[in-house]
């Protein structure tokens, strides 16, 4: 993760984007560390990233890299207001003893594109991450990849449409998903629960799962009871200033599997 010391929003590259709307900094910050000490009370081990004045979306970590078995796939960004921080990441990597680090040829926003499961790596295109990064991804992993298209802009990332709960267990909202693309999740996910407009919107489904708890938005209320249906402890929190900048819980939290 990567405290937002200097998140604000003075570029529009995505809808919810608006350099008009003021950011409450130190309620941004407060936000975030609320996020933060949930995974830590919840056992998890949280790294922090060192934020850059210049890179002020920073704070939305997940897109830096995509971590699988210690395996590293850094990120290449579509818009070049973020394209510092992959380097940043990856730098971070190699400090940290990552030995296995790719600085990839396509450009992919990590985790904002990328979704882990059981199975398959899930990855989202039409919006930021190339199609060319799916075989790049691909080869890295050694795992197969489903290529999924965005359509709706306000879902401009994989992870603000869908998200895996455990194993091969997924919600989504089938509106930001083409015909086909709905269909190969349909077939894939038989089971997932599915997501309602409403909650969407709220960006619910950009939501961390350990298995058991699934931190989300507040906001997002219509997922609360399925998700406790199907066994797991929702936990939802207001991270309505990093909203702004077109993010929320998953945005801001990068896996290192
Ligand atoms: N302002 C950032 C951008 O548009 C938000 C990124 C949100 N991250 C995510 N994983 N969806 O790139």
């Amino acid at each position: 993760m990567c405290p937002p010391a200097y998140f604000k929003v003075t570029y529009s590259i995505n809808p919810w984007m608006d350099p008009d709307k003021p950011v409450d900094l130190p309620l941004a910050l407060a936000q975030w560390e609320d996020l933060r000490d949930r995974y830590r009370a919840l056992g998890h081990t949280v790294e922090e990233l060192t934020p850059r004045p210049e890179l002020p979306d920073m704070v939305f970590a997940a897109n830096g890299a995509t971590v699988v078995d210690g395996r590293v796939l850094g990120a290449r960004f579509a818009h070049p207001e973020r394209a510092a921080e992959a380097a940043v990441h990856a730098e971070w990597f190699r400090a940290h003893g990552y030995a296995d680090v790719l600085e990839p040829e396509h450009i992919n926003e990590g985790e904002g594109d990328f979704a882990v499961t059981t199975s398959w790596l899930l990855a989202g295109r039409g919006f930021r991450s190339s199609p060319l990064s799916h075989p790049e991804a691909q080869e890295f992993f050694g795992r197969p990849v489903i290529g999924l298209d965005l359509v709706d802009p306000r879902y401009y990332h994989l992870d603000t449409a869908l998200s895996v709960l455990d194993g091969d267990e997924v919600m989504y909202y089938p509106g930001a998903f083409s015909a086909g693309s709905r269909a190969v999740l349909a077939h894939l996910f038989p089971d997932a629960l599915i997501a309602t407009e409403e909650d969407a919107s709220a960006l619910g489904l950009n939501a961390v799962s350990d298995g058991r708890h699934v931190l989300l938005p507040q906001a997002a209320v219509g997922l609360f009871a399925p998700l406790r249906e199907r066994g797991y402890e929702p936990i939802g929190l207001d991270l309505g200033e990093l909203l702004k900048g077109g993010g929320s819980v998953k945005c801001c939290t990068q896996e290192l599997r």
